[in-house]
């Protein structure tokens, strides 16, 4: 199998997976725009100086009826643009209440312009691999103007078109500087070719994916898979190892019931298979205080990027004191527990590290026994440590809370809560609607 660029009947050109052999021509550079064309000019033309209070107000008629207003959204989109529909996905449920929720959060952020910039580049370049150019850029903005216009009702002013016009100019042209930035250093998306696929239990296993050209990526972070099976659907992986030198990346994937990639990955992928793969992405690092010690606490495949963290600072410890680590690996039943060789090699290469096996369902087990939260609570010190925490939402918010007295918040770490949600609930935007309403910018 073999990717390659789809052209819709509108002739919108998208990354897809395919299963046939060509792969496509990918340049590097972006279509520039005119305003991109002259920096300059944009910068002292578009600026975040705009009323912000209007936007808010905005904000609180759009989330009056989420579903309603992406609806109207991609309605007017597609409507005065058809040739957009081919970029998204047959079923626009998941995308609707995932644009929602990241509008209000960037709305709700709007008064910390840095974070609002660092916010809309990180959208603009992970936006790349959905085949989005600079040219789709006012259309959509358009869609937004005229979506909010519509919420507002007989509540939209004057003021209201302006702030929310400037903002959206604004926005623009952050994305699209950012989406031509990150074009000079690296392509839209990479293809991958899967070089060893091991079924380690009934539901997960453990992928390792040949890039096609270097991808880069810290230890910590994740990246996004296409399978020839659902073209133009995406979901997150995290790396499970840190960087090589032979650029070969491993993931681990546990195949959800009813789900559309992780079975694909699990269960229809084999040696040989190609996928499509988005730029790295998420802000879990090693720290950079060699004193520190590390506490990484890993459910099911939250293990995956604790793993990777785990491998850079064995492979980065000098001669002198070695950090300490204690890896808790939690699973329901100790059958589930498909990496422990691996993490055997790893700390008979470095002694300063602990494993720590945990099964809820202790039958046959020799390891702790219990629900992954109530045995971290039990570690000895966090003092001077580190706290890494990966997996299911449910396990990283309750062990989050868990450790808040003990563990400055700085130094726990794990991916957004907001993203890690969005893979429970995707059925609407409306449910998500109060949460996003109160969400500070991602
Ligand atoms: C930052 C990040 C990193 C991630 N890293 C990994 C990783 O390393 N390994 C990994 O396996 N997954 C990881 N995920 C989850 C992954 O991105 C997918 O969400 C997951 O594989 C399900 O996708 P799907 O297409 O198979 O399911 P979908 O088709 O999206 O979902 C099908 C159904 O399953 C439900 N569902 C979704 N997820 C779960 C779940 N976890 N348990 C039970 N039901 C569920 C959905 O609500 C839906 O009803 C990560 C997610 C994020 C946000
Ligand atoms: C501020 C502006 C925007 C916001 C807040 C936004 C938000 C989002 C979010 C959160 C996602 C889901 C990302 C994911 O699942 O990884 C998404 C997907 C997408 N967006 Fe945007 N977006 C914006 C601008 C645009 C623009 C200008 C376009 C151009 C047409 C666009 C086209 C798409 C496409 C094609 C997808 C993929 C849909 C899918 O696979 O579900 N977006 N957007």
């Amino acid at each position: 199998m073999a990717s390659a660029r789809n052209r819709d009947q509108a002739g919108t050109s998208v990354p897809v997976a395919l299963a046939t052999p060509t792969v496509p021509p990918r340049t590097a550079a972006t279509e520039t725009s005119a305003r991109l064309a002259q920096p300059e000019a944009s910068a002292s033309a578009i600026t975040a100086d705009f009323d912000r209070q209007p936007i808010r107000d905005l904000r609180k008629h759009l989330a009056t009826d989420p579903d309603a207003a992406m609806e109207y959204l991609f309605a007017r989109l597609f409507a005065a643009h058809p040739g957009l529909r081919g970029l998204f996905p047959h079923g626009m449920t998941q995308t609707r209440a995932a644009v929602f929720n990241e509008l209000a959060g960037i709305i709700a952020g709007l008064d910390d312009q840095e974070r609002t910039e660092q916010a809309l580049a990180r959208l603009a370049v992970d936006h790349r691999k959905f085949g989005v150019k600079d040219k789709h850029y006012e259309p959509f903005f358009e869609a937004m103007f005229v979506t909010a216009q519509d919420a507002a009702g007989p509540a939209w002013t004057v003021e209201m078109a302006a702030a929310w016009r400037s903002a959206l100019d604004w926005f623009s042209s952050v994305m699209t500087a950012a989406a031509a930035a990150a074009a000079e250093e690296q392509p839209a998306w990479w293809t991958g070719e899967i070089v060893q696929h091991d079924r380690r239990t009934e539901t997960v296993a453990v992928l390792t994916i040949r890039p096609d050209r270097p991808l880069s990526y810290v230890a910590g972070q994740y990246v996004q898979v296409q399978t020839p099976r659902w073209p133009r659907i995406w979901r997150s992986y995290s790396v499970a190892n840190a960087p090589r030198a032979n650029g070969l990346l491993d993931i681990h994937v546990r195949a959800v019931p009813g789900g559309l990639v992780s079975t694909a990955l699990v269960s229809h992928c084999t040696t040989g298979d190609i996928v499509l793969l988005g730029a790295a992405g998420g802000q879990m690092r090693v720290p950079d205080d060699p004193a520190r010690n590390l506490v990484c606490v890993a459910g099911g495949t939250g293990l995956a990027p604790l793993k990777a963290i785990t491998e850079a600072v064995v492979g980065g410890a000098g001669q002198g004191k070695r950090r300490g680590i204690t890896l808790y690996a939690g699973v329901r039943r100790s059958r589930d527990l498909y990496d422990l060789r691996d993490l055997e090699t790893l700390r008979l290469a470095y002694p300063s590290l602990t494993v720590i096996p945990v099964a809820e369902d202790g039958r046959d087990f020799v390891g702790r026994v219990g629900r992954l939260p109530d045995v971290v609570r039990t570690h000895p010190s966090f003092r001077d440590c580190d706290v890494y925490i990966a997996g299911p939402v449910g396990l990283v918010t309750t062990t989050r809370r868990m450790l808040s007295r003990r563990v400055p918040s700085d130094r726990l770490h794990h991916d957004p809560i907001e993203a890690l949600r969005q893979v429970r609930r995707p059925q609407r935007a409306g449910a998500q609607n109060k949460k996003a309403a109160g969400t500070a910018s991602p």
